[in-house]
Parts: C-alpha cells; sequence; structure tokens
C-alpha cells in the first residue's frame, strides 16, 4: 500500500492495513492534495474502506512508512481508530523493524459525545 500512496508534496508515503471484527482486511494509503488540509492519511484512507463495506469494529491497524522513526497515527488518526475500537492492537513499521502496541495505551482518553 505504501507504494501506491500519492504524496507528491511531502514525498512520505504512508501503507495502512488493518483486519475488522470478521477477518477481513482493508487497506489504504495517504492521499495528498495542493491544497494541503485536504490531506487524508493511511490510515483514515484503510478506515473508510473498512465502512463502505460495511464493517464497524477495527481489531488490528498497521502503519507502514519507510522513516527511520516509526511513524505513529497522527492525532486526528487516532480519533478516528478509536470510534471503530477503542482496544485494538497497533503495530507500526517499516522494512527493517515493527513494533507492536494497544492502540488505547497511546490515546487513553478519546473525545465521546455523550449528550
Ligand atoms: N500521514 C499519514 O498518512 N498518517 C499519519 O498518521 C501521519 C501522516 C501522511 C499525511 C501526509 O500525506 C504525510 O504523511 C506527511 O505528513
Amino acid at each position: 500500500m505504501r507504494e501506491l500512496a500519492y504524496a507528491p508534496y511531502s514525498r512520505f508515503l504512508v501503507g495502512a492495513a488493518l483486519r475488522d471484527a470478521s477477518g477481513q482486511v482493508f487497506a489504504g494509503c495517504n492521499v495528498e492534495n495542493a491544497s494541503y488540509g485536504a490531506t487524508i492519511c493511511a490510515e483514515r484512507s484503510a478506515i473508510l474502506a473498512m465502512v463502505a463495506a460495511g464493517q464497524r469494529t477495527i481489531t488490528s491497524i498497521a502503519v507502514f512508512t519507510d522513516a527511520d522513526t516509526l511513524a505513529m497515527p497522527c492525532g486526528v488518526c487516532r480519533q478516528v481508530i478509536s470510534e471503530f475500537q477503542h482496544d485494538a492492537r497497533l503495530v507500526v513499521a517499516n522494512p527493517r523493524q515493527h513494533r507492536v502496541l494497544d492502540f488505547a495505551e497511546i490515546f487513553p482518553e478519546p473525545f465521546v459525545l455523550d449528550r
């Protein structure tokens, strides 16, 4: 997925893949835009594919770059991941190493709309 990223502005290619509760895998990549704020991150791209396929629960999500500093999901992606499962497993990886984390560890207190 990383190789499919559209990142002509930052040249920072990101791939993401997630497994949902039914065992299906959905993948995404970052898609940048000339209007920079319109950029969509790889994680959210994978989540949109999951929701569009009728699924709602992430069990694990992986983020893949070629950066030596393993890329963690940005703040916006953390909030979006938490919408579809707070107790997911998170894998951050490059071709040389990977780290496995509990998503809740890196985003302990999500915003929840409780009116
Ligand atoms: N990016 C992601 O795809 N996921 C993240 O969690 C952080 C950043 C992308 C957005 C942009 O295309 C590029 O990385 C540089 O910020």
